[in-house]
């Protein structure tokens, strides 16, 4: 495995492939690998000739007051794992590389961004999009993997491509949860084993609207309502959001017909959780 730090060098060896006809996979990290990037990883591997990991925590997706500073990081363990997941080259810029003195711009996508998690991070979706944008003009992959864990910027990515006519292939993978439910994520390291009991009540919730909808229920306040109900026995869950839209657009639904997804934000003591899950039939 190659470890490249520099815009330039990664562009030139970019190059070089694409003019060899190679395709090239990138899943783009922000590092601290658990099973849920490795898989990631393993479908790139299957995808592509030549799989690119990006590993840069990225400042601008933070907003103020958020964990950017404590984000867990473990650079050797991230660089043994990804190698013995078979990854070609892990694309590892500083952050004098990617935003110098100076940097002024960046990609919005808008409406897409404005509920969910946009409304309780109003600037995180900017900063995903913008670092995005530059790992796809320096990498320029073929095909880009990203987890359906975080929903909604898999469905802004998306987005970003198709209106800004990337020509990126984007590839959304399931989640992957522990043994007792709980979605992995690099946060959750950070609950205590109180918090991370009371964190499994985000996946009771999310199967119990699983349940409902499986039993026929098609209206979304109703199934809100319920999946409210699982989370606030807990007393050290507060909810920022409960949400069932429309898994493509993200708009606001009346009643689930074909597909939808319920998306959930809480708060485990300090620890913001996300959780996802899509309600279609079979
Ligand atoms: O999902 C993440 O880890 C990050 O948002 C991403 C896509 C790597 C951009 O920094």
């Amino acid at each position: 495995m190659e470890i490249v730090s520099t815009i330039r060098e990664m562009c030139s060896i970019s190059d070089e492939l694409r003019k060899g006809g190679k395709t090239i996979v990138l899943v783009p990290t922000m590092g601290y690998f658990h099973e849920g990037h490795l898989s990631l990883m393993g479908e790139g591997r299957k995808r592509g000739d030549v799989l690119v990991v990006s590993l840069f925590v990225n400042p601008t997706q933070f907003g103020e007051g958020e964990d950017y500073e404590v984000y867990p990081r473990d650079f050797s363990r991230d660089k043994s794992l990804a190698e013995g997941t078979g990854v070609d080259i892990l694309f590892v810029p500083t952050m004098e590389e990617m935003y110098p003195e100076g940097y002024q711009t960046f990609v919005e996508v808008e409406r897409l961004t404005e509920s969910m998690e946009g409304r309780f991070r109003p600037t995180h979706f900017r900063g995903v999009t913008t670092v995005v944008a530059k790992l796809f003009n320096i990498v320029r992959p073929h095909i880009a993997i990203f987890g359906e864990k975080d929903f909604q910027q898999l469905v802004v990515i998306r987005w970003m491509v198709e209106d800004l006519n990337m020509g990126v292939e984007i590839i959304g993978m399931p989640i992957l949860r522990e043994r007792d439910g709980l979605a992995m994520s690099s946060r959750n390291q950070y609950l205590t084993p109180d918090q991370r009991k009371a964190a499994l009540s985000l996946n009771h919730s999310l199967q119990k609207a699983f349940q409902l909808f499986r039993s026929g229920e098609r209206n979304p306040r109703r199934i809100i309502d319920a999946v409210k109900r699982v989370i606030e026995v807990e007393g050290e869950v507060t909810i920022d959001y409960v949400e069932i839209r429309d898994a493509r657009t993200l708009e606001e639904i009346e009643i689930i017909e074909d597909q939808a997804i319920i998306a959930l934000a809480a708060k485990v003591g300090k620890v913001r959780l996300i959780d996802n899950v899509i309600l279609r039939e079979g």
